[in-house]
């Protein structure tokens, strides 16, 4: 089992250039099932989840091969539409291959995702939204079967009960090859659906609103291949400037997605950093001491602020001068990085949805167990920040979603190794 060892204290500064985004990646890749001739994607991080999306489209029939960032992908020969439960079971996100198995197949055959680190995680909205497509679908012992009588879903109106980003994503990719016309309402309004949304345009895919919470997809029969550039990782960017900030450095991002970032940037300029962006570069220089966010953070749908960066600032947040609270409002088992930080001396209570967050002195090295992705890069940016050694374990978790953190932080001059 690989570790994390960091030795803390260090100030870090410089450039990084941001890594492409998981979240768009993975629907994106499971969107080139819908074309019927190749695709070629570039700026896919380097990530187990990625390689998890790509086994899954070899599961089907599609070859899919990388070269440094770039995937190519033929969905030429879609021969099998089953995904195994073991390829399932690799990453939560594996549903989304089931409204893209839709698109292409008019049929699949996944399984429930099942619970996972953040708590239930429940496919309702996905289900019903499907059936009200015309799928039909039934669930026995976890095996989720679905079938389109005519082989084409139907277009129709859908209203989320939350503007859920999976269910969104699940029907904008049953809905582009569907027969008429979709409207999906109160849909999620994340950057990455814009991302899923434009690379289906450059297959052929007529929709438009999204963004907003109104989305309008004209079925086509068909859809082609396309070349596409992933946009950069909102939340690896977020990660990266907590922790920059935390250890009173200077950051020049690049290859940014500021506007995107802007709900964090206004919550992480309270700490008393400086923050500057231009383009696609984001310039920080941290104050000598960060000062508490005043306002409390609430968790939010997008453009609220990203419960992904939650833990990533509350880490950067253990070290301010002063209270900050937190309401995690997306997801009920969010705080569980939080026994790690208070192992390393943090101040942080926890009470249902809320984490209250004092500011401590310094933090202390210590062993600490990485429970989920963000709260695995929390645990870094304390363990950076602490006087003394730390080692973090399961670093499984971090792994699937930041391309070598390690090297990253390296570059910035601070000290971590994978052993
Ligand atoms: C996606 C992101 C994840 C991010 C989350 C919220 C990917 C691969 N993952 O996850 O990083 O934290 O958005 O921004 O893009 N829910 C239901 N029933 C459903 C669907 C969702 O109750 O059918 C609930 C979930 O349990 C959760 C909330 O809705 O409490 C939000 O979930 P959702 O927006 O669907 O998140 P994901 O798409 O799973």
């Amino acid at each position: 089992m690989q570790k994390f060892i960091i030795t803390g204290g260090k100030r870090l500064s410089g450039e990084l250039v941001l890594q492409g985004s998981k979240n768009s990646c993975l629907p994106i890749m499971a969107a080139s099932l819908l074309c019927s001739s190749e695709c070629t994607l570039h700026s896919c991080p380097k990530l187990t989840d990625v390689y998890a999306a790509s086994r899954i489209l070899n599961c089907v029939g599609c070859k899919c091969s990388f070269s440094e960032n770039t995937a190519v992908i033929d969905p030429g020969n879609v021969s099998c539409t089953a995904i195994s439960e073991e390829l399932m079971r690799e990453m939560r996100s594996s549903i989304i291959f089931m409204g893209a198995m839709l698109g292409r197949a008019g049929e699949c055959i996944v399984s429930v995702p099942g619970g996972c680190e953040l708590g239930p995680r429940p496919i309702d909205m996905h289900l019903s939204a499907l059936r009200k497509m015309g799928v039909e679908i039934t669930e026995t012992g976890g095996i989720i079967r679905c079938r389109t009588p005519s082989g084409r879903a139907k277009g129709t109106r859908i209203s989320l009960a939350f503007p859920s980003v999976g269910a969104t994503e699940n029907v904008i990719l049953c809905a582009v090859t569907a027969e008429g016309d979709t409207v999906i309402n109160n849909a999620a309004r994340e950057p990455e659906i814009c991302d899923l949304c434009g690379f289906l345009r450059a297959c052929g895919a007529d929709i438009a609103g999204d963004g907003g919470s109104r989305i309008l997809i004209k079925g086509k029969q068909q859809l082609h291949g396309c070349e596409y550039t992933i946009m950069p990782d909102r939340i690896a960017g977020a990660t990266y400037l907590s922790m920059v900030a935390a250890s009173k450095g200077e950051l020049i991002l690049t290859n940014a997605c500021t506007a995107e970032m802007e709900p964090f940037l206004s919550v992480l300029e309270q700490t008393g950093c400086s923050i500057y962006t231009s383009d696609d570069r984001i310039y920080l220089r941290s104050a000598a001491r960060l000062k508490a966010v005043r306002d409390r953070i609430r968790t939010m749908p997008h453009p609220g602020f990203p419960t992904d960066a939650q833990a990533v600032l509350m880490a950067a947040l253990s070290l301010a001068d002063g209270t900050s609270v937190f309401e995690e409002n997306i997801f009920d088992c969010r705080y569980r990085h939080t026994g790690a930080l208070i192992k390393m001396g943090a101040d942080i209570q926890v009470l249902g949805k809320v984490a209250v967050v004092k500011g401590a002195e310094r933090l202390f090295g210590a062993a600490a167990e990485a429970t989920d992705l963000r709260g695995g890069a929390a645990m870094v940016i304390a363990a950076i920040c602490a006087e003394g050694r730390s080692e973090i374990s399961r670093i499984c978790h971090i792994d699937r979603g930041y391309e070598k953190i390690e090297e990253a932080v390296r570059l910035l001059g601070g000290d971590m190794r994978r052993v």
